[in-house]
């Protein structure tokens, strides 16, 4: 996707420097476009941790190059797959609920084991992270495909008249590797000449609804309006939400779906006033392993002092300040679980499916057999 006209991915390899890993620091957005380079295994532990990049596929995007990274440090022979298992821990340490993260490390690990020296481990820890890279960016621009339909059908319903889509956080571009999987079908349909306007929910407490979202919206023109995260229930009572697409951070087999937190007051409210609600994910999102959401899904709880500071810009700068009294303890659960009876359907790279574990075999029927 671009910003200021200019093509970015969110990870790619330094140019004429492939020990170096580049991605755009997050933290930073939408206030100042800062590249960092991650060079060390621990400067990718510390980028996952300190949300210099998040997303579930980002995520996953960044872990396995970091352990191509730990492959570059590691010595050679045993010693060097004990090195690179350590730092595989490390990285999985990081953040507990995207499952993104386990996913993509565990396909790379499983090959890199079989490499017979450390020149065959680099090779394909780096041969296997781009193609799961280019994978995950073909997933989420083939949500957008599959999405775009209901899009253009809810549009020929309205005579043409803009489509209203709420989204919560951001499952756009800026979370993925491209494209986005929230953000991917809106693209695809603004793209198309099809008028849309989009609901950003600001998402509190890490706003990144409001600082990422809005900001790729319109770096692509998507007309689009930052509300409060209380806002989306009065909308839909009032008639003026059609559709919610939001992401996954880790979606189970019978399609219970965690995501940023706030997602599941949203469905109850689409739930109770008929609007679609639908989550968009790429089978990484998908923990064949997992089935009751509620009880199996980790969820990640974070620092108080995201609640209790906002960050933004003054005067040019941007700074953190306090919003609660210094000595109120606040309480910071990073995500919620969405049961599958809310959720109108699955949108994934392989077509749209219920959110029941009979919908998603039908999509991904070689599942059958990992039946635990
Ligand atoms: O805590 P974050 O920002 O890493 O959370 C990830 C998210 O943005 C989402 O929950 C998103 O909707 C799913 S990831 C495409």
């Amino acid at each position: 996707m671009k910003i200021d006209g200019q093509h970015f991915r969110t990870i790619w390899l330094k140019e004429n420097d492939p020990t170096t890993v580049q991605i755009i620091d997050q933290r930073f957005l939408p206030h100042k476009l800062i590249i960092e380079d991650l060079k060390k295994t621990e400067d990718f532990v510390n980028a996952i941790r300190e949300m210099h990049v998040r997303g579930a596929p980002l995520i996953g995007g960044t872990a396995v190059l970091g352990l191509y990274i730990a492959c570059l440090e590691a010595p050679d022979g045993e010693q060097g797959l004990n090195y690179i298992t350590e730092a595989l821990s490390r990285l999985r340490a990081t953040r507990p609920t995207a499952v993104d993260l386990f996913s993509w490390t565990e396909r790379v690990f499983q090959e890199v084991i079989k490499g017979q020296d450390k020149e065959e481990r680099i090779s394909i820890a780096l041969q296997m992270s781009k193609q799961l890279i280019e994978e995950s960016a073909e997933h989420c621009r083939m949500i957008g495909t599959y999405g775009f339909d209901l899009i253009k059908s809810i549009s020929e319903e309205n005579n043409g008249a803009p489509v209203n889509i709420l989204t919560h956080c951001n499952a756009g571009w800026i979370a993925c590797i491209d494209y986005g999987t929230a953000t991917s079908p809106i693209y695809a349909a603004h793209d198309a000449g099809i008028p849309v306007h989009v609901w950003v929910d600001e998402t509190r407490p890490r706003n990144q609804g409001a600082r990422l979202t809005a900001y790729e919206l319109g770096q692509h023109g998507v007309p689009h309006t930052v509300i409060v995260d209380n806002v989306g229930g009065h909308l839909m009572q009032h008639g003026m939400v059609d559709l919610v697409f939001v992401g996954s951070d880790r979606t189970t087999r019978q399609g219970d779906v965690a995501n940023k937190i706030g997602t599941y007051l949203k469905a109850l409210a689409a739930n109770d006033n008929n609007v679609p609600f639908y989550v968009t994910l790429p089978h990484s999102s998908i923990d064949w392993d997992l089935r009751d959401g509620l009880s199996e899904i980790p969820i990640e709880e974070r620092g108080s002092e995201e609640v209790k500071y906002i960050q933004g810009l003054v005067d040019g700068e941007i700074k953190k300040v306090l919003l609660t009294p210094p000595q109120s303890p606040a309480l910071n659960y990073g995500f919620d679980v969405t049961p599958a009876k809310y959720v109108t359907g699955i949108i994934t790279e392989r077509g749209i499916c219920e959110a029941s574990e009979e919908g998603l075999l039908k999509l991904y029927p070689e599942q059958q057999l990992a039946v635990k």
